[in-house]
């Protein structure tokens, strides 16, 4: 064990994250009444190349005259890569108002990203006097994000919150397929000729969630295209959230409801996870330190399980 103590996440409800393009100034509105936790406000993909300066104007004016309740305000600004982003952040941090908690940046591949956007970010603030400090987010979509996403979840005390972009991941991966996310017809095991799918996106998944947890990060699954399939919304959530993850993205307002309905404890694991906690409190006062609940062992390892899910219920209750 190490003699470093685990560093905690932002403590905020990060169910799901609701995208809209920010050249669709229709849908702001919309974002803004629905119930999911986090809205990102998008530059990037969802934008056309020619609709680039127009939606960050729009943006820029949204963040300042639409009520966003008590929801985090993020904007994901261009990649790197382009020629839009260092102006996305420009104006951006000069024009819009305190209202903007979050800058997502896409397609991260290595620390020295960050500090980019960091150093940027930190000028602007200065010079402009805001009093309020903006934070990061990125998204692992890259084979060198995944490469590199430890020392990427190091880079900036700016980091909140880190997503996997399963569409773009797998464009660079070189996998063959074209969905994003969810099950994949051809990775499979074959026992006595039956087919039996494995999770493609799994071991990225965990690297992130190991990455976020070493240094204190959300971790998040990112978006599932097919938004006619609410089942496999559910499953790939519920494989999400098994692994440590705390919410995923919505690109559509039907996913909302089904990311909140995972991403949120039941009361039924609630209250297992409360009686493991009184459970473990009689052992001990007799001075044991473990102890039989319904058939099993339990631990304290097991303090230590259900206090992850207490804590993530609480947050939602008071967050919501
Ligand atoms: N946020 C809020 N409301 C949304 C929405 C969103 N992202 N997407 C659609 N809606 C609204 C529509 O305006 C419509 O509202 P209405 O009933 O008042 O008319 C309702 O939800 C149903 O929309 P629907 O007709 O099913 O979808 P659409 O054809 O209008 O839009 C998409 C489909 C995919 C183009 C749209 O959902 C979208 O732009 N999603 C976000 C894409 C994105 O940001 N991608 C980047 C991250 S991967
Ligand atoms: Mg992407």
């Amino acid at each position: 064990m190490s003699f470093r103590v685990q560093p905690q996440p932002p403590a905020r409800p990060n169910r799901c994250q609701l995208f809209g393009p920010g050249s669709n100034t229709k849908l702001f509105a919309k974002m803004a009444a629905s119930a999911a936790d986090v809205i990102n406000l998008d530059l990037e993909d969802a934008v056309a190349p020619d609709d680039k300066a127009q939606a960050r104007a729009n943006v820029i004016e949204a963040i300042g005259a639409v009520d966003w309740g008590n929801k985090t305000l993020s904007v994901r600004i261009n990649g790197l890569d382009t020629p839009w982003w260092y102006r996305d952040v420009v104006d951006l941090l000069e024009q819009c108002g305190d209202r903007l908690d979050q800058i997502m940046i896409p397609k991260v591949g290595c620390a020295a990203d960050i500090y980019a956007v960091d150093a940027l970010v930190s000028a602007i603030e200065t010079a402009k006097g805001r009093s309020k400090r903006i934070g990061l987010e990125v998204i692992i979509e890259s084979a060198a994000g995944l490469a590199h996403v430890e020392e990427i979840a190091a880079a900036s005390p700016r980091m909140q919150a880190m997503s996997l972009g399963a569409a773009d991941f797998a464009a660079s991966m070189g996998m063959q397929t074209t969905g994003i996310g969810g099950t994949q017809e051809d990775y499979y095991m074959l026992r006595e000729g039956q087919k039996y799918w494995g999770d493609p996106w799994h071991w990225a998944q965990t690297a992130i969630v190991a990455a976020c947890r070493t240094h204190g990060l959300l971790p998040v699954d990112g978006p599932f295209g097919d938004f006619s399939d609410d089942e496999g919304y559910r499953a790939q959530s519920r494989r999400s959230a098994t692994l440590g993850m705390v919410g995923k993205w919505a690109i559509h307002p039907k996913q909302i409801a089904l990311a909140n309905e995972v991403f949120t404890p039941s009361e039924e694991k609630v209250s297992e996870a409360r009686a493991i906690l009184a459970a473990m409190e009689d052992a001990k006062r007799t001075g044991a330190g473990a102890t039989v609940f319904k058939g099993r062992l339990v631990d304290i390892a097991s303090i230590k399980q259900a206090e992850v899910i207490v804590k993530q219920a609480e947050l939602i209750a008071c967050g919501v």
